[in-house]
Parts: C-alpha cells; sequence; structure tokens
C-alpha cells in the first residue's frame, strides 16, 4: 500500500512586526501581562495588500521548489483557513489561480486552529487511496482582519502568516503514520465569530454589536486546550503503535506558552529544546501555527532520520488533532 509522506514544508510570515509596547499603546495592557499570560513578544500583521490567498500562494511557491515540483505536478490543493479571502470562491482556488495549477481539485477546509491537522488526514487519505498523487496542503491566515484592535482580552494573542507542505508517496522526509481528529459542537459559543454568516448576515447592526470580530472565553477555552490536546496526543501515539517516550519532538498548537507548557509536562523525557515554540514571536496564528512551527523545527533543529514528530492541536469548534510522523533523512 502506498504511505503518505510530507515531502517538503514552507513558511511565510508578513514583515511588519505588532510588539507587545505597541500594543500598550492601543489598549490598557501591558507588555508584563502579555509575556506572563501568553508567553508572546510580538506578532506579524499583513499589509493592506496581503490576504490568505496571497501569503497561502507564498508558501505553496516555496514547498514547491523545496520539492523540486511545479504547479503543474500538483493534482489537488487543500487550504485550511479561517480568515478566508471570501466566504466564497475559496481560497484554494485562488491559490490554483495564483500558483498556476492545473484545472485539479480544489478546496477549503474549516477547522479553525486544528485545520493543518485536518488538512493533512485528508491528504494522506488521498495518496494512500491513489486518488490524487501529489497534494497540496496550504494552511493560511489574516487573523488581524477579524481582530478587535479596541478589545485587550482578544488583540495581543493572534497574528498572520502561513505554511504548506506537498504530500505524495515518494519515501522521503516525513512518514505520515497516524493522524487521529475530533470536535465538539456544544462548546462552540466558547470561540466564535458570530455575524457575517446564515445566521446573523453583516448588516449595520451586527457591525454595530462588533459581530464581525473573533469572540474568545480565554479561560474555558484554556482548559479544553490543554485535555483535549493531551488525549489527542495519547489516542495518536496508540494509533502509530509506539509509546510515548519513542516521541522526539513535540509541536503543539502555537496559543499560549502557558498551554504548551502543561501539555510539555507529559513529555517528561523531552527536554525543553524538544518542544518547539514560535509562539513568542507570531503569537497564535490558528490554522498556519502548526505549519509554520514545523517548517521553522526542520530548518533550526537537528532532526536525524527515525525522529518521532507528534503534532497536536486545538481550535474553534471545538476542533483537536494530532498527527505523528517520523523523519525519514533526504530533506527535499
Ligand atoms: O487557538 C485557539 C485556542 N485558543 C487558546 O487556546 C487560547 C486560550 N486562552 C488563553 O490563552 C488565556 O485564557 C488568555 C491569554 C486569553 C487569558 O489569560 P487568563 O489567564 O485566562 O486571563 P483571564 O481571561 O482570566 O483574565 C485575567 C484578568 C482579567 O481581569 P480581572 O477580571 O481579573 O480584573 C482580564 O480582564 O486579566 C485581564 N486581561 C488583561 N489585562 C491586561 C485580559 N486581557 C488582558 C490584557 N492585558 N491584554
Amino acid at each position: 500500500m502506498k504511505k503518505a509522506h510530507i515531502i517538503a514544508t514552507s513558511s511565510y510570515v508578513p514583515e511588519t512586526i505588532l510588539t507587545n509596547q505597541q500594543l500598550e499603546q492601543m489598549v490598557d495592557t501591558s507588555d508584563e501581562w502579555i509575556q506572563t499570560r501568553t508567553g508572546i513578544q510580538e506578532r506579524r500583521i499583513a499589509g493592506a495588500e496581503e490576504f490568505s490567498s496571497t501569503m497561502g500562494a507564498k508558501a505553496a511557491d516555496i514547498a514547491l521548489k523545496k520539492a523540486g515540483k511545479t504547479a503543474q505536478d500538483i493534482d489537488c490543493i487543500i487550504v485550511g483557513t479561517l480568515t478566508p479571502d471570501y466566504l466564497f470562491p475559496s481560497t484554494a482556488c485562488l491559490i490554483q489561480d495564483l500558483i498556476g495549477a492545473g484545472n485539479i481539485a480544489a478546496f477549503d477546509i474549516q477547522a479553525a486552529c486544528s485545520g493543518y491537522v485536518y488538512a493533512l488526514s485528508l491528504a494522506k487519505a488521498f495518496i494512500e487511496s491513489a486518488q490524487y498523487s501529489c497534494v497540496l496542503v496550504v494552511a493560511s491566515e489574516k487573523l488581524s482582519s477579524i481582530v478587535n484592535y479596541q478589545d485587550r482580552s482578544t488583540c495581543v494573542l493572534f497574528g498572520d502568516g502561513s505554511a504548506a507542505c506537498i504530500v505524495s508517496a515518494e519515501k522521503t522526509h516525513l512518514s505520515i503514520d497516524s493522524v487521529c481528529l475530533g470536535s465538539d459542537g456544544s462548546q462552540s459559543d466558547l470561540l466564535i465569530l458570530p455575524g457575517g454568516g446564515c445566521k446573523n448576515p453583516t448588516s449595520a447592526k451586527t457591525v454595530e454589536e462588533n459581530l464581525h470580530y473573533i469572540q474568545m472565553q480565554g479561560k474555558d477555552v484554556f482548559k479544553h486546550a490543554v485535555l483535549r490536546m493531551e488525549a489527542s496526543c495519547q489516542e495518536c501515539i496508540q494509533k502509530a503503535g509506539i509509546q510515548e517516550s519513542d516521541i522526539s519532538w513535540l509541536i503543539p498548537h502555537q496559543a499560549n506558552m502557558r498551554i504548551i507548557n502543561a501539555m510539555a509536562k507529559r513529555f517528561t523525557h523531552l527536554t525543553q529544546d524538544h518542544i518547539y515554540k514560535t509562539v513568542h514571536k507570531y503569537g497564535n496564528t490558528s490554522c498556519s501555527s502548526l505549519g509554520i512551527a514545523l517548517d521553522e523545527l526542520l530548518q533550526e533543529k537537528a532532526i536525524h532520520p527515525e525522529d518521532k514528530l507528534l503534532l497536536t492541536a486545538f481550535g474553534a469548534g471545538f476542533t483537536w488533532g494530532s498527527s505523528v510522523l517520523t523523519y525519514k533523512g533526504d530533506v527535499a
């Protein structure tokens, strides 16, 4: 049977940096509060002419180049985003055009911050069932477009950026050994963008009530995030037929350093250096967070053949998911 591999990864973050000190000038907050409660020091903000589509296309181009492929080689595009350029058409279609791919399958998935793992799961299924032979996975977020920069409880948390990877059956780079996904819609109101959908179509009233901005009950979300990611990691490790102690690198969703540290406590055999973090410099980039962290980890750390990487994510929905990858060498 074919086995799906991530044969190249990439990431892109916009140039503009928004620091905690700048946020101190915008809302009633402090660098000290933000760092203590979240670990975030700064985040990136997309330019006026940058969108989820254009940032996603940048990451896609880099991933294709690293994989030694052209846009014509891919036969499916899956884009995870909760900040699509439009409700429709999909951002995947816009990216198909921007990168010059053929008239191939292209669609968005909406699994909030868990979107990268959800997209990987789909890509794996497509490759292993031989429906497609080369899948482009993109995660891209312009969260600054849905953040209320007058709401201190959310505006300090989020940042913009994108990531991509190429998934095929070529036996190189990272094998996708297992993926586990989950959801709980009964908690949907704890993290939500209430306006703009068919329930609250955009109107002067929805704008006046700020329904077009992210709303989050942070404390509750925090607790669910830790519990769900822990359970998901366990499930995924079991599914891969390995032990917790076999994991060499933990790459958790980058929402909050305290959540990451709570997750890290379980993996007592791992040093802090083996729990990869980008939250201090990019904040929470939602769907893109895992892809950016995975790409930077591969660039910055000495990964050895047969090292096992554990990705885990949690987001609005609620949704969650984890994936065990094994490094196979031959970095693309
Ligand atoms: O990506 C999807 C998943 N998302 C997450 O996992 C995020 C999960 N949640 C969190 O990361 C944390 O809950 C937050 C960072 C959002 C908040 O941290 P917290 O320790 O849960 O703080 P809190 O919401 O309980 O607020 C504590 C206090 C409150 O004041 P009072 O009521 O105690 O007087 C807030 O009003 O901190 C206040 N506060 C702030 N103060 C300064 C809230 N935001 C700020 C701020 N600066 N930016």
